[in-house]
């Protein structure tokens, strides 16, 4: 399935499965080199990282833990509201724990910005992030993002995770939208 219409859109193949996986295992490689001492907390940024903190975890051969908080900012659009929200927040206790943040895509940043100031407060020992995909044209906030995936340009993009309208999460691959 190389193109796929929804409504009046073409979206195309951007980045392909397989080197969604060959990237992703190169990650979690580059991850386990630098915390094969400790025992890090992946901290997955729900809805979009569920499936590449699978397959990172997946991939990772060491000890590590697990545990999830959900933000929104997009609603159903293509652009970003603005503001974030916390619709769920951290289970475990992350005081004195190496945290890797994981995120589907870096867009303007602000998701990211606000995720470090939260888990500030609750004082772990260390803290970097992880991402898919990056827009570095798009970026407005001064973060600093530890590990990329993929640096793409700043078009609309769905599958393995990220949505339109809350659909299209479940494709293998990373679609853009077709330039017009
Ligand atoms: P930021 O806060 O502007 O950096 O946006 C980050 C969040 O917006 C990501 O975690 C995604 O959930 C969402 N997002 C940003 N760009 C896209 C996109 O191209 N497609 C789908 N979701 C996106
Ligand atoms: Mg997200």
């Amino acid at each position: 399935m190389e193109k796929i219409q929804i409504e009046q859109d073409i979206f195309e193949v951007m980045i392909s499965a397989e080197e969604i996986q060959n990237r992703v295992a190169e990650l979690s490689t580059q991850l386990y080199n630098d915390y094969k001492d400790k025992t890090p907390v992946f901290i997955g940024i729900l809805n979009g990282s569920f499936m590449f903190m699978g397959d990172l975890v997946k991939d990772y051969p060491g000890d590590c833990e697990v545990d999830f908080l959900k933000l929104s900012s997009y609603g159903d659009e293509k652009i970003s509201s603005g503001k974030v929200k916390l619709q769920k927040e951290l289970t475990c206790d992350v005081t004195g724990r190496d945290l890797i943040i994981v995120e589907d895509i870096v867009d303007s940043g602000l998701s990211i910005k606000f995720m470090e100031e939260l888990i500030e407060h609750h004082h772990p020992a260390s803290v970097s992030v992880v991402t898919l995909l990056m827009k570095p044209n798009s970026l407005k906030y001064n973060v600093k993002i530890d590990y990329i995936g993929f640096t793409i340009p700043g078009r609309f993009v769905i599958g393995y995770g990220l949505d339109y309208k809350q659909r299209y999460r479940n494709l293998p691959a990373i679609y853009a939208l077709e330039e017009k």
